[in-house]
């Protein structure tokens, strides 16, 4: 059934454009049959896609319960004073987009986030600032 290509479909679509856009959408919708409303809805219920165009760099800080509990708030007031962007949004200069995410399996370690896939754990303010940094240079 061509419903069940959908995901497949869309982290294609991302992996080539960097986001799934409104025409890629609509393109998607004509070519599979399936109504742009069920994208579009498929592409915002996950948090691995993104229906906007992201920075260079993808800051996804882990919500989940133990990252929470170990101070997950605190990583994303430390990613705020240094980029100046909440989750969701991406830095003007487009070189850092932020999101949350759920658990990414390394509970022991929290609060752990990941950049550009890799994980990154026992987070606090100085090993950010080194990894933001690193980023910037
Ligand atoms: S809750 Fe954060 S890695 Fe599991």
């Amino acid at each position: 059934m061509v419903q069940d290509l959908l995901l497949p479909i869309l982290k294609h679509e991302q992996k080539k454009s960097g986001y799934i856009s409104e025409a890629a959408i609509k393109r998607i919708s004509i070519q599979t049959g399936i109504p742009v409303s069920r994208i579009f809805g498929v592409a915002t219920f996950y948090s691995m896609f993104h229906t906007k165009p992201q920075g260079k760099n993808m800051i996804e800080v882990c919500h989940g319960p133990s990252c929470h509990l170990n101070g997950s708030f605190n990583v994303l007031k430390s990613l705020y004073k240094s980029l100046k962007i909440k989750p969701g949004e991406t830095t003007k200069d487009k070189k850092f987009s932020l999101h949350t995410c759920s658990c990414i399996g390394c509970c022991d370690k929290g609060p752990a986030m990941l950049l550009n896939g890799k994980q990154y754990t026992l987070l606090d303010e100085t090993k950010l600032k080194a990894i933001i940094k690193k980023c910037r240079s």
